[in-house]
Protein backbone atom coordinates (compact mmCIF):
# COMPACT_ATOMS: atom_id res chain seq x y z
CA UNK A 1 0.00 0.00 0.00
CA UNK A 2 1.04 3.33 -0.85
CA UNK A 3 0.29 7.10 0.59
CA UNK A 4 1.12 10.39 -0.57
CA UNK A 5 1.18 13.31 1.58
CA UNK A 6 1.63 16.52 0.90
CA UNK A 7 3.91 18.79 2.76
CA UNK A 8 3.07 22.64 2.44
CA UNK A 9 5.82 25.17 3.18
CA UNK A 10 4.44 28.12 5.88
CA UNK A 11 5.50 31.97 6.06
CA UNK A 12 5.22 34.18 9.15
CA UNK A 13 2.83 37.19 8.27
CA UNK A 14 4.09 37.85 12.49
CA UNK A 15 6.54 36.69 14.28
CA UNK A 16 7.46 38.14 17.92
CA UNK A 17 9.50 37.21 20.64
CA UNK A 18 9.05 38.04 24.35
CA UNK A 19 11.61 36.75 26.55
CA UNK A 20 13.77 33.26 27.36
CA UNK A 21 12.29 30.43 29.19
CA UNK A 22 13.45 28.29 31.80
CA UNK A 23 14.15 25.48 29.23
CA UNK A 24 15.59 27.30 26.94
CA UNK A 25 13.15 28.13 24.66
CA UNK A 26 11.95 31.35 23.71
CA UNK A 27 8.03 32.51 24.24
CA UNK A 28 6.91 33.69 21.05
CA UNK A 29 3.73 34.68 19.53
CA UNK A 30 3.20 33.99 15.60
CA UNK A 31 0.55 34.33 12.90
CA UNK A 32 1.32 31.65 9.96
CA UNK A 33 0.28 30.76 7.06
CA UNK A 34 0.50 27.72 4.48
CA UNK A 35 1.92 28.35 0.85
CA UNK A 36 1.52 26.08 -2.73
CA UNK A 37 5.34 24.97 -2.88
CA UNK A 38 4.86 21.64 -1.23
CA UNK A 39 7.08 18.57 -0.43
CA UNK A 40 5.48 14.98 -1.48
CA UNK A 41 5.78 12.59 1.18
CA UNK A 42 5.91 8.73 -0.25
CA UNK A 43 5.30 6.11 2.49
CA UNK A 44 5.30 2.28 1.39
CA UNK A 45 4.96 -0.33 3.53
CA UNK A 46 8.02 -2.79 3.21
CA UNK A 47 9.50 -6.05 5.03
CA UNK A 48 10.96 -5.96 8.38
CA UNK A 49 11.11 -3.74 11.72
CA UNK A 50 12.93 -0.79 9.98
CA UNK A 51 12.49 3.00 8.56
CA UNK A 52 13.74 4.13 4.91
CA UNK A 53 14.37 7.07 3.91
CA UNK A 54 14.92 8.48 0.34
CA UNK A 55 15.48 12.00 -0.68
CA UNK A 56 15.33 13.64 -3.74
CA UNK A 57 17.71 16.21 -2.21
CA UNK A 58 21.27 15.45 -1.66
CA UNK A 59 21.75 17.62 1.24
CA UNK A 60 18.64 16.08 3.92
CA UNK A 61 20.61 13.73 6.15
CA UNK A 62 18.40 10.12 5.69
CA UNK A 63 18.93 9.11 9.44
CA UNK A 64 17.85 9.73 12.78
CA UNK A 65 18.79 13.39 12.13
CA UNK A 66 15.79 13.64 9.42
CA UNK A 67 12.19 15.12 10.76
CA UNK A 68 10.42 12.49 8.91
CA UNK A 69 12.51 9.52 10.26
CA UNK A 70 11.59 10.88 13.84
CA UNK A 71 8.08 10.85 12.81
CA UNK A 72 7.68 7.81 11.89
CA UNK A 73 10.24 6.34 15.05
CA UNK A 74 7.94 8.31 17.29
CA UNK A 75 4.90 6.82 16.24
CA UNK A 76 6.35 3.18 16.46
CA UNK A 77 7.37 3.66 19.74
CA UNK A 78 4.64 5.16 21.01
CA UNK A 79 1.98 2.85 19.55
CA UNK A 80 4.16 -0.11 19.65
CA UNK A 81 4.04 -0.26 15.86
CA UNK A 82 6.87 -3.29 14.17
CA UNK A 83 6.45 -2.51 11.16
CA UNK A 84 8.55 -1.36 8.38
CA UNK A 85 8.19 1.96 6.14
CA UNK A 86 9.87 3.22 3.06
CA UNK A 87 9.84 6.70 2.91
CA UNK A 88 10.46 8.94 0.04
CA UNK A 89 10.92 12.97 0.51
CA UNK A 90 10.12 14.51 -2.93
CA UNK A 91 11.96 17.75 -1.50
CA UNK A 92 10.86 20.97 -3.51
CA UNK A 93 11.10 23.13 -0.04
CA UNK A 94 14.48 25.28 0.25
CA UNK A 95 16.34 23.76 3.69
CA UNK A 96 17.21 25.82 5.78
CA UNK A 97 15.01 28.44 5.14
CA UNK A 98 12.61 29.67 7.47
CA UNK A 99 9.69 27.83 5.62
CA UNK A 100 9.24 24.61 8.04
CA UNK A 101 10.17 22.26 5.36
CA UNK A 102 11.31 19.85 8.07
CA UNK A 103 8.41 20.11 10.20
CA UNK A 104 6.47 19.86 7.59
CA UNK A 105 7.82 16.97 6.28
CA UNK A 106 7.69 15.44 9.61
CA UNK A 107 4.07 16.74 10.10
CA UNK A 108 2.88 14.91 6.62
CA UNK A 109 4.70 11.80 8.00
CA UNK A 110 2.40 11.64 10.92
CA UNK A 111 -0.71 12.25 9.05
CA UNK A 112 0.62 9.67 6.22
CA UNK A 113 1.22 7.08 9.17
CA UNK A 114 -1.52 7.42 10.85
CA UNK A 115 -3.78 6.59 8.03
CA UNK A 116 -1.00 3.48 6.44
CA UNK A 117 -1.37 2.16 10.12
CA UNK A 118 -4.89 2.74 10.60
CA UNK A 119 -4.08 4.68 13.96
CA UNK A 120 -7.40 6.43 14.10
CA UNK A 121 -5.46 9.56 16.09
CA UNK A 122 -7.25 13.20 16.02
CA UNK A 123 -5.20 16.15 14.32
CA UNK A 124 -5.08 17.23 18.46
CA UNK A 125 -2.98 13.97 18.71
CA UNK A 126 -0.96 14.25 16.22
CA UNK A 127 0.06 17.87 17.15
CA UNK A 128 0.90 16.90 20.52
CA UNK A 129 3.35 14.03 19.05
CA UNK A 130 4.85 16.55 16.89
CA UNK A 131 5.29 18.69 20.06
CA UNK A 132 8.45 16.58 20.56
CA UNK A 133 10.05 16.60 17.00
CA UNK A 134 9.98 20.43 16.71
CA UNK A 135 8.06 23.72 17.73
CA UNK A 136 6.49 24.13 14.40
CA UNK A 137 5.43 20.65 14.03
CA UNK A 138 1.92 20.97 15.81
CA UNK A 139 1.27 23.99 13.02
CA UNK A 140 1.84 21.91 9.88
CA UNK A 141 -0.31 19.15 11.60
CA UNK A 142 -3.02 22.19 10.99
CA UNK A 143 -2.20 24.06 7.77
CA UNK A 144 -4.14 26.88 6.95
CA UNK A 145 -4.08 30.23 8.97
CA UNK A 146 -3.23 30.23 12.58
CA UNK A 147 -2.19 32.20 16.06
CA UNK A 148 1.02 30.12 17.53
CA UNK A 149 1.63 30.96 20.92
CA UNK A 150 3.89 29.50 23.51
CA UNK A 151 7.43 28.13 22.10
CA UNK A 152 4.92 27.95 19.05
CA UNK A 153 3.21 24.55 20.01
CA UNK A 154 0.33 26.04 20.79
CA UNK A 155 -1.88 26.29 17.79
CA UNK A 156 -5.37 28.50 17.38
CA UNK A 157 -6.55 28.19 14.15
CA UNK A 158 -8.05 31.25 12.86
CA UNK A 159 -9.96 32.62 9.45
CA UNK A 160 -7.62 32.53 6.21
CA UNK A 161 -5.87 35.62 5.38
CA UNK A 162 -7.34 37.28 1.94
CA UNK A 163 -5.64 35.14 -1.12
CA UNK A 164 -2.71 36.57 -2.51
CA UNK A 165 0.77 36.17 -4.54
CA UNK A 166 4.16 35.25 -2.88
CA UNK A 167 7.49 35.42 -4.05
CA UNK A 168 9.58 33.48 -2.29
CA UNK A 169 13.48 34.11 -2.32
CA UNK A 170 15.96 32.10 -0.22
CA UNK A 171 19.42 33.19 -0.16
CA UNK A 172 22.42 30.78 -1.17
CA UNK A 173 23.41 30.52 2.55
CA UNK A 174 20.83 28.28 4.95
CA UNK A 175 20.67 30.05 8.56
CA UNK A 176 20.23 27.59 11.54
CA UNK A 177 17.22 28.69 14.12
CA UNK A 178 19.58 27.73 17.07
CA UNK A 179 22.12 29.99 16.16
CA UNK A 180 19.61 32.94 15.62
CA UNK A 181 18.23 32.30 19.16
CA UNK A 182 21.57 32.06 20.56
CA UNK A 183 22.74 35.66 18.99
CA UNK A 184 19.33 37.72 20.24
CA UNK A 185 19.74 40.64 22.50
CA UNK A 186 16.47 41.90 23.32
CA UNK A 187 17.10 45.73 22.82
CA UNK A 188 17.88 44.53 19.12
CA UNK A 189 14.11 43.68 18.43
CA UNK A 190 11.39 45.14 16.72
CA UNK A 191 8.28 44.10 18.03
CA UNK A 192 5.67 43.35 15.10
CA UNK A 193 1.56 44.51 16.14
CA UNK A 194 0.27 41.66 16.28
CA UNK A 195 -3.65 42.64 17.55
CA UNK A 196 -3.59 44.46 14.32
CA UNK A 197 -2.46 41.89 12.25
CA UNK A 198 -5.53 39.38 13.86
CA UNK A 199 -7.82 41.94 13.34
CA UNK A 200 -7.02 42.72 9.65
CA UNK A 201 -7.05 38.61 8.88
CA UNK A 202 -10.59 38.97 11.06
CA UNK A 203 -11.73 41.52 8.69
CA UNK A 204 -10.61 40.42 6.15
CA UNK A 205 -8.42 43.38 5.41
CA UNK A 206 -5.88 43.12 2.97
CA UNK A 207 -4.16 46.65 3.22
CA UNK A 208 -4.54 46.66 6.84
CA UNK A 209 -2.91 42.99 6.64
CA UNK A 210 0.57 43.97 4.81
CA UNK A 211 0.71 47.17 7.06
CA UNK A 212 1.34 44.89 10.03
CA UNK A 213 3.48 42.18 8.76
CA UNK A 214 6.51 42.34 11.03
CA UNK A 215 9.26 39.70 11.99
CA UNK A 216 11.36 40.78 15.36
CA UNK A 217 14.00 38.46 14.35
CA UNK A 218 14.41 39.85 11.09
CA UNK A 219 17.11 42.44 12.15
CA UNK A 220 19.37 39.60 14.05
CA UNK A 221 19.34 37.52 11.17
CA UNK A 222 20.20 40.67 8.79
CA UNK A 223 23.09 40.76 10.22
CA UNK A 224 24.31 37.43 9.72
CA UNK A 225 23.01 37.33 5.81
CA UNK A 226 22.99 40.94 5.01
CA UNK A 227 21.48 39.86 1.69
CA UNK A 228 18.15 39.87 3.79
CA UNK A 229 17.94 43.91 3.67
CA UNK A 230 18.90 44.19 -0.08
CA UNK A 231 16.09 41.55 -1.17
CA UNK A 232 13.59 43.01 0.66
CA UNK A 233 14.71 46.57 -0.93
CA UNK A 234 14.30 44.99 -4.62
CA UNK A 235 11.38 43.46 -3.69
CA UNK A 236 9.42 46.89 -3.17
CA UNK A 237 11.11 48.93 -5.69
CA UNK A 238 9.58 46.16 -7.86
CA UNK A 239 6.55 46.74 -6.53
CA UNK A 240 5.51 44.37 -3.74
CA UNK A 241 2.60 45.06 -1.07
CA UNK A 242 4.93 43.91 1.48
CA UNK A 243 8.48 42.35 1.70
CA UNK A 244 9.59 40.55 5.12
CA UNK A 245 11.53 37.37 6.42
CA UNK A 246 10.26 34.32 7.02
CA UNK A 247 11.02 32.03 10.77
CA UNK A 248 14.39 32.84 11.67
CA UNK A 249 15.15 33.18 7.67
CA UNK A 250 16.77 33.60 5.67
CA UNK A 251 13.84 33.38 3.03
CA UNK A 252 12.08 36.90 2.03
CA UNK A 253 9.00 37.33 0.58
CA UNK A 254 6.72 39.67 -1.38
CA UNK A 255 3.51 39.49 -1.13
CA UNK A 256 0.87 40.94 -4.27
CA UNK A 257 -2.74 41.39 -4.34
CA UNK A 258 -1.89 41.49 -8.66
CA UNK A 259 -0.69 38.85 -10.70
CA UNK A 260 1.04 41.20 -12.40
CA UNK A 261 2.87 43.40 -9.70
CA UNK A 262 4.15 39.51 -8.13
CA UNK A 263 5.22 38.76 -11.75
CA UNK A 264 7.35 41.39 -11.63
CA UNK A 265 9.17 41.07 -8.25
CA UNK A 266 9.51 37.48 -9.47
CA UNK A 267 11.19 38.03 -12.75
CA UNK A 268 13.15 41.29 -11.28
CA UNK A 269 14.78 39.58 -8.13
CA UNK A 270 15.41 35.78 -10.41
CA UNK A 271 17.92 37.90 -11.96
CA UNK A 272 19.76 38.62 -8.37
CA UNK A 273 19.06 35.40 -6.96
CA UNK A 274 18.58 31.31 -7.54
CA UNK A 275 16.13 30.35 -5.88
CA UNK A 276 12.96 32.37 -6.44
CA UNK A 277 9.39 31.03 -6.02
CA UNK A 278 5.87 32.51 -7.26
CA UNK A 279 3.66 30.87 -5.14
CA UNK A 280 -0.25 31.53 -4.05
CA UNK A 281 -1.37 31.22 -0.58
CA UNK A 282 -3.23 28.47 0.84
CA UNK A 283 -6.68 27.83 1.93
O1 LIG B 1 11.74 23.48 18.21
P1 LIG B 1 12.87 23.39 17.24
O2 LIG B 1 13.66 22.11 17.42
O3 LIG B 1 12.46 23.57 15.82
O4 LIG B 1 13.84 24.57 17.57
C1 LIG B 1 15.16 24.62 17.12
C2 LIG B 1 15.95 25.53 18.04
O5 LIG B 1 15.47 26.86 17.95
C3 LIG B 1 15.83 25.16 19.51
O6 LIG B 1 16.82 24.24 19.89
C4 LIG B 1 16.05 26.50 20.20
O7 LIG B 1 17.42 26.81 20.26
C5 LIG B 1 15.44 27.49 19.23
N1 LIG B 1 14.06 27.87 19.57
C6 LIG B 1 13.84 28.72 20.64
N2 LIG B 1 12.55 29.10 20.96
C7 LIG B 1 11.51 28.66 20.23
C8 LIG B 1 11.72 27.79 19.12
C9 LIG B 1 13.01 27.43 18.82
O8 LIG B 1 14.77 29.16 21.32
N3 LIG B 1 10.29 29.08 20.53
Amino acid sequence: MEIIEKAPAKINLSLDVLHKREDGYHEMKMVMTSVDLADRIVLKTIEGDRIVIHSTNGFLPLDQRNHAYKAAKLLKDTYHIEKGVDITIEKNIPIAAGLAGGSSDAAATLRGLNRLWNLKLTKEELATLGEEIGSDVPYCIYGGTAYATGRGEKIQQIKDIPQCWVVLVKPKKGISTWTVFENLSFEQLVHPEIPQMLTAIEADDYSQMVNSTGNALETVSAVKQPDIKRIKKKMIQFGADAALMSGSGPTIYALCKKYSKAQRVYNGLKGFCNEVYLVRTLK
